[in-house]
């Protein structure tokens, strides 16, 4: 199929709740991606922080072809061992003792929220079941998972949504100090927002949040779906200012591509949990946990924590240097390979988005003068070099 015949039965036979570019990828292998017409790109954007290993890493797909080959799928009715070993791996590298496996972000965040809300039954009250989210944040598009997204235009359409969340500015916590009431059970934080903006808070932030968890007994739960495996050049975001969550969530990257979401738990909060209480029929499937079995042994083998912490640098001083001297640039931020490009008032990053993908460059367009660059955490120094070209050079298409 040619991308005009996928674009016609897109448009016609799809919920229209995306807005796709117009391309359609059909291979990719490492931090390449080939089109319907076999036009080769670079790319910048790893399907949002999920294909951090690359695509197709070799190592992911012979795992995946041999699980699918031997079983595939039973239910948690019964014991998976891919299972059991992929939450002992997740246990030894973080902060956890105890893993749930789901098959999304926003189901990993349910999965936080409605044990949050039943730890804290057993040792706070019934009463205390306020989870308090920044504005700005992003946990998902389920129902409570757009109760506790801080940005109203997810959530304005779908009222009458569960109650229980509280908003509080990001990065201030005398604000979240005050926000904390006689119901309050939890907050709930991406380390650094992703969709929201890569918004990195100041470095006694996250210290602070953690120390008001602490005094009042609240639980603290850090949203690492864009963040953790890697993505900042540490394995887990709260790993940059030397805190714990008491939660954890992880989906895009655990997979190697393939879908899985686990929400993580220190032993004493996990076990809040009893058969029943919570459960999915696909989470946690031989084949899913195969996939992210292979998916941290390359992310380990490789040393692409390592890699991303390098070439996150690299990738945004060659951005500092080379978009700086056009004078369309505001400012890089971003920690490892999340990185926002602050583009200057003048120049749209939706244009420039155009622009980069006609000359073989995936980046996207966070906000109208954003750009957000996260590649494959397999990047090379010559591959930031070239997207960096490109991207310079849509820049200047951009602001003439
Ligand atoms: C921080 C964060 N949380 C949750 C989600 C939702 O994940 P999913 O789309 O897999 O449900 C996302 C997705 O972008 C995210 O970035």
């Amino acid at each position: 199929m040619q991308t005009p015949q996928i674009i016609t039965l897109t448009e016609q036979y799809l919920m229209p709740v995306y807005k796709p570019l117009p391309v359609a990828f059909v291979r990719g292998q490492g931090c390449r991606l080939w089109d319907a017409e076999g036009k080769e790109y670079l790319d910048f954007v790893a399907g949002i922080a999920v294909v951090g290993v690359g695509h197709c890493h070799p190592r992911v797909v012979a795992a995946i072809t041999e699980q699918a080959g031997q079983l595939m799928h039973t239910s948690n009715l019964y014991y998976i061992p891919p299972q059991a070993q992929l939450a002992q791996r997740l246990a030894e590298l973080s902060f956890a003792d105890r893993c749930f496996f789901a098959n999304s972000g926003a189901e990993a965040n349910e999965a936080a929220i409605k044990l949050a809300r039943k730890w804290a039954g057993i040792n706070l009250g019934e009463d205390h079941k306020d989870i308090i989210t920044a504005e700005q944040s992003f946990h998902g598009r389920t129902l409570a998972t757009v109760a506790a997204t801080g940005q109203e235009k997810y959530r304005k359409p779908f009222h009458p949504l569960p109650p229980g969340f509280k908003f509080v500015p990001f990065n201030d916590l005398p604000a979240l100090d005050e926000a904390i009431g006689d119901q309050t059970c939890a907050v709930m934080l991406e380390p650094i927002q992703g969709e929201g903006g890569i918004n990195v808070p100041d470095d006694d932030y996250l210290p602070g949040v953690r120390q008001l968890c602490d005094e009042r007994g609240l639980l603290l739960i850090l949203d690492e779906i864009q963040t953790g495996l890697g993505r900042t050049g540490r394995w887990f975001g709260y790993q940059h200012w030397d805190i714990e969550p008491d939660i954890m969530t992880l989906a895009k990257s655990l997979g190697g591509g393939f879908p899985i979401g686990a929400c993580l738990a220190r032993e004493e909060v996990a076990t809040a949990f009893e058969p029943g209480n919570h459960a999915s029929t696909f989470g946690g499937n031989h084949l899913a946990c195969a996939a992210a079995l292979a998916a941290l042994e390359v992310i380990e083998s490789e040393s692409l924590v390592e890699n991303a912490a390098r070439m996150g640098t690299v990738l945004a001083e060659m951005v500092d240097d080379q978009l700086g001297k056009t004078g369309a640039l505001d400012h890089v931020r971003g920690k490892g390979l999340l990185r926002a490009v602050q583009l200057a008032e003048t120049v749209s990053a939706k244009e420039v988005q155009q622009h980069c993908l006609e000359s073989g460059l995936v980046v996207n367009a966070l906000a109208e003068h954003t750009i957000r660059l996260a590649p494959p955490l397999v990047v090379s120094e010559e591959e930031c070099q070239q997207a960096v070209n490109i991207l310079t050079e849509a820049v200047g298409k951009s602001s003439s």
